[in-house]
């Protein structure tokens, strides 16, 4: 029974109950999958848990590494309100494209801004550019370097930023040192950054629904 239909079902029920209808952000997927970019973008309800987190710690900045079609970035546009600021960093323009249109349909052109190329090129770029601490990050782009991204997190925060990493158990495989996969291995490393690091303080959460078995990593900077 606890399946992946299962899982679709009650993400379905829960998203019933819960979020309502969203054509902005039902448009922003239906764009992504009509110029057929891959179906990993958060859930609905990640997308919200984004927002409220956001909220609950009243972010008027945050950073993405990972725009896809930016279906999270729009839920990070939310979370920070009119007048709030999201970078969001995306290595295909294609993707960054599709994400802009979203954005631009979202009413969220003033608030994001989406910057193409390698995350490990454009990070440094930001912390060149001399801009204020992020009160929020979102680091869901390639696997392997998140441990790079959440160091350059720590680099671009603040005491109290919250940070948070999509996809850090992957079916699990986070836990098997054996495993050789690019997503495995990266996020060993950066469990192995987080290990006895007392810049933030951090938990991670297994998470089951209509993208599998997964995880999300949850941190506060110190
Ligand atoms: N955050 C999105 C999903 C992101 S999918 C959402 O939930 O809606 C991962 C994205 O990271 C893809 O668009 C991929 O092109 C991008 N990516 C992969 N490697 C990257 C890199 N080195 N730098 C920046 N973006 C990268
Ligand atoms: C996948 C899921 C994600 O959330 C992501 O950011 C990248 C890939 C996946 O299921 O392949
Ligand atoms: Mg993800």
């Amino acid at each position: 029974m606890t399946d992946q239909e299962t899982w679709n079902r009650v993400d379905e029920y829960l998203g019933g109950k819960l979020l309502g209808s969203d054509d902005v952000l039902d448009a922003a997927l239906a764009a992504s999958n009509a110029a057929g970019l891959p179906a990993i973008a958060v859930s609905p309800l990640q997308g919200r848990l984004l927002e409220l987190i956001g909220r609950s710690v009243n972010a008027r900045s945050a950073l993405e590494v990972g725009t896809l079609g930016g279906y999270s970035t729009i839920c990070l546009g939310r979370a920070v309100g009119p007048g709030g600021r999201v970078v969001s960093l995306e290595y295909e323009p294609r993707h960054a494209e599709i994400a802009r249109s979203s954005i631009a349909a979202a009413g969220l052109s003033d608030v994001v801004e989406v910057r193409v190329g390698r995350a490990l090129e454009l990070l440094p770029e930001l912390q060149a550019a001399g801009l204020p601490p992020f009160d929020l990050v979102f680091i869901d782009a390639d696997k392997q370097s998140n441990a790079d991204y959440l160091e350059w997190a720590i680099q671009l925060a603040h005491p109290g930023t919250v940070i948070i990493v999509d996809n850090v158990v992957r079916a699990g495989s986070v836990a098997d040192p054996d495993d050789p996969r690019p997503d495995a291995r990266g996020n060993r490393r950066m469990f192995d950054l987080l290990e006895g690091d007392e810049r933030l303080d951090a938990t991670a959460i297994q998470t089951v629904g209509s993208k599998g078995y997964d995880g999300l990593l949850f941190a506060v900077v110190n």
